[in-house]
């Protein structure tokens, strides 16, 4: 039979997501956002795991609902295995064991980075899908790699970071400046209207296609700490400027490996993933490169680019589609290389 259809459920680290997916195509796609973890400046794992436990039957329902579909439809189901804060996989993985038991339908594990990336391949009008062999980039709050994919399930990771990952830089530049967590796209705002070279940072020199964040983030730390010292509402009176200088640092980090990456492999197909994904600097510089060395670019549609279960469901799809099942044996993993 030739119509697939994949309820998919993420729940690696603070969003409650499920989604259905008929034919690679996606019916329905939701996301419960957990607000408790604002005032801690970062995602607390204990409340994360509580709040998915409150929040995975009715996300469930709800994705079931919006696609129109009735449960006995259901193909397969498929869940992230990995990698992500442990209790927080459980609570997932615990659900999809039991609804393909009670459904007697395949169970499909999912690797959450390979999901960032065959995101990609989501049947979606007005985008296209990236040709093989392809490199991606995949930049979030835990996570910074570049990965030459050369089919759905042939993976090689080139390059990644050896500390921060780059949403952690945003995020923690942030924090720095006073803005509220998550800071990442705080700082994309405020970049908008201000002079990307008003302050230097150095870059960080990392040999070959790695990266690192944590010596930029100590940079910044140091720089606002000393200009405050001489000006009280240095932030406040230059805050665009400074977003815009940091902004402009860790896209000319990004950009720099990624031509180093096109170079050394020779495949200028460049696909990007992952919450940063969403900057508009990133953006920007990947439309130029297009321009100036004649790559081809490829940027998901914006809900594919934050975690989500529509990317989950992609893999199970095509995992289904080579009959790829696991059973209720198999075990989350808090790191899961690709
Ligand atoms: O993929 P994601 O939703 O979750 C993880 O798997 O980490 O990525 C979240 C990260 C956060 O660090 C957030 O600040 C960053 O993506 N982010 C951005 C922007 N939108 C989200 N960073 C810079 N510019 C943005 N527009
Ligand atoms: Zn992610």
């Amino acid at each position: 039979e030739n119509s697939v259809y994949i309820l998919a459920i993420e729940s690696s680290c603070d969003d409650t997501a499920a989604a259905i997916l008929h034919n690679g195509k996606v019916l329905s796609n939701v996301v419960a956002r957990q607000q408790v973890h604002e005032e801690y400046g970062g995602v607390v794992p204990e409340l994360a795991s509580r709040a998915h436990q409150q929040n995975i039957v009715p996300v469930a329902d709800v994705a079931l609902k919006k696609a129109g579909i009735q449960k006995k439809q259901l193909s397969a189901i498929a869940f992230t295995q990995g990698p992500g804060l442990m209790g927080s996989l459980l609570v997932g993985s615990s659900f999809a064991k039991s609804v393909a038991q009670a459904l007697q339908i395949p169970l499909i594990a999912v690797n959450h980075m390979q999901a960032h990336i065959l995101a990609h391949f989501i049947e979606e009008e007005g985008f296209e899908k990236p040709e093989f062999p392809f490199l991606a980039m995949t930049i979030s709050g835990g996570h910074t790699q570049i990965v030459k994919v050369s089919s759905y399930f042939d993976m090689e990771v080139i390059g990644e970071t050896t500390d921060d990952a780059v949403g952690e830089a945003f995020d923690k530049s942030a924090k720095i400046l006073g803005l509220p967590y998550p800071g990442g796209p705080l700082i994309d705002k405020y970049a908008h209207e201000g002079n990307p070279k008003a302050y230097t940072f150095t870059k960080p020199q990392v040999p070959g296609l790695n990266f690192s964040f944590s010596g930029l983030k100590t940079q910044i730390l140091y720089f606002v700490q000393k200009s405050v010292e001489s000006d009280a509402s240095f932030v406040e009176n230059h805050l665009h400027d400074i977003c815009a200088s940091i902004q402009y640092t860790i896209i000319n980090i990004l950009m720099d490996k990624l031509k180093m990456a096109v170079n050394q492999t020779g495949i200028n197909r460049v696909a990007i993933g992952g919450g940063v994904s969403a900057n508009s600097g990133i953006r920007k510089a990947l439309k130029e490169a297009e321009k100036k060395y004649g790559w081809k670019t490829f940027v998901p549609k914006f809900e594919y680019t934050t975690d989500n279960a529509a990317m989950i469901g992609i893999v199970g799809h095509h995992k289904y589609l080579l009959q790829q099942f696991d059973d209720a044996t198999i075990t989350s993993k808090a790191r899961f290389a690709l």
